[in-house]
């Protein structure tokens, strides 16, 4: 791959070699000094156009761990505030040295754009409702971890899935390692059409038998004032316990983050043992290193 943008044209061998890659990076960090020097003589720019935690901090750190060195533009603090533009903004960065960009921003495309602006790699870290590859590989491998393997698995992913990249990506990657996925939720708030998925407002039709829920953000900065009634949404859509009871026994339970707490999810399920939000958010940096590896280093591989 040259750069992370989609899924789009993926096959599943190149899927199963970055989370091969994965493994080794977790290994990597389960030592005593959590470093390798992989990426000596690289540097990685993160470029955030709209916030994030997870995300940033997450490729900051695997950067960090092979050794590369870090810059991270800050939209709020640089000369974005002045009107400079996208593209001068990445060309700026471009003219200090820079080999990789991992962009994020509020518009569908800029990450795509980006990668016929600069010279060196670019990895999506979200771009508005479209694609967000990373968070979806984590997921993949917090699943893999969980269930073993993602044949014929039924993956129910629950909520707003109109307006979220996780969704997309993860729509595009699961079926590519075997999983069926559904996704379910109010009817305002499902996609016209998810190739990939089967929607469902019915919300227990998606959980019947599933071997793992996702649970999704309600992403109120991207929504239509009037789209849904919360209280309508908690009564009927949030992901509590006794709703849960129609999954399997023990399915674990996913959140990319953040999360509305006794909104789209039950607090208290959210910090039960077969809650994997933490598992995921730990993975992040494993799977972030082994993207970073794959573009910067092992391209041929
Ligand atoms: N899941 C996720 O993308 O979280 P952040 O917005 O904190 O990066």
């Amino acid at each position: 791959m040259r750069h992370l943008l989609d899924f789009r044209g993926w096959a599943r061998t190149e899927v199963e070699s970055l989370l091969d890659t994965a493994r080794v990076m977790a290994e990597v960090l389960e030592r005593p000094v959590k470093k390798v020097p992989a990426l000596q003589g690289f540097t990685v720019a993160t470029v955030f156009f709209e916030p994030s935690t997870r995300t940033r901090l997450s490729f900051e750190l695997a950067a960090r761990r092979m050794s590369a060195d870090v810059v991270s533009f800050a939209a709020q603090t640089s000369s974005l505030q002045k009107g400079e533009s996208y593209k001068d903004t990445l060309l700026t960065l471009e003219a200090m040295g820079v080999d990789a960009y991992v962009i994020r921003a509020d518009a569908a495309g800029v990450p795509h754009q980006a990668a016929r602006w600069v010279k060196g790699v670019v990895v999506n870290g979200g771009d508005g409702r479209r694609a967000h590859p990373t968070q979806a590989l984590l997921d993949a491998y917090t699943l893999l971890e969980a269930l073993g393997s993602l044949e014929g698995k039924k993956i129910a992913i629950v909520g707003d899935l109109l307006h979220s990249r996780v969704a997309r990506s993860n729509v595009e990657l699961l079926p590519l390692l075997g999983a069926e996925v559904w996704g379910a939720g109010p009817p305002t708030l499902l996609p016209q059409g998810l190739p990939g998925a089967r929607l469902t407002s019915r919300l227990e039709e998606a959980l019947a038998e599933a071997d793992a829920v996702m649970v999704l953000r309600l992403q109120k900065e991207r929504m239509e004032a009037g789209l849904i009634h919360l209280q309508d949404y908690i009564a009927h859509y949030q992901v509590t316990e006794a709703r849960l009871k129609k999954a399997k026994p023990g399915a674990p339970l996913l959140h990319p983050g953040p999360m509305n707490r006794d909104v789209e999810l039950e607090g208290t399920l959210a910090d039960s043992a077969r809650s994997l939000v933490n598992r995921q958010v730990h993975n992040g940096v494993a799977v972030r290193m082994a993207v970073l590896y794959h573009l910067l280093v092992g391209r041929e591989r």
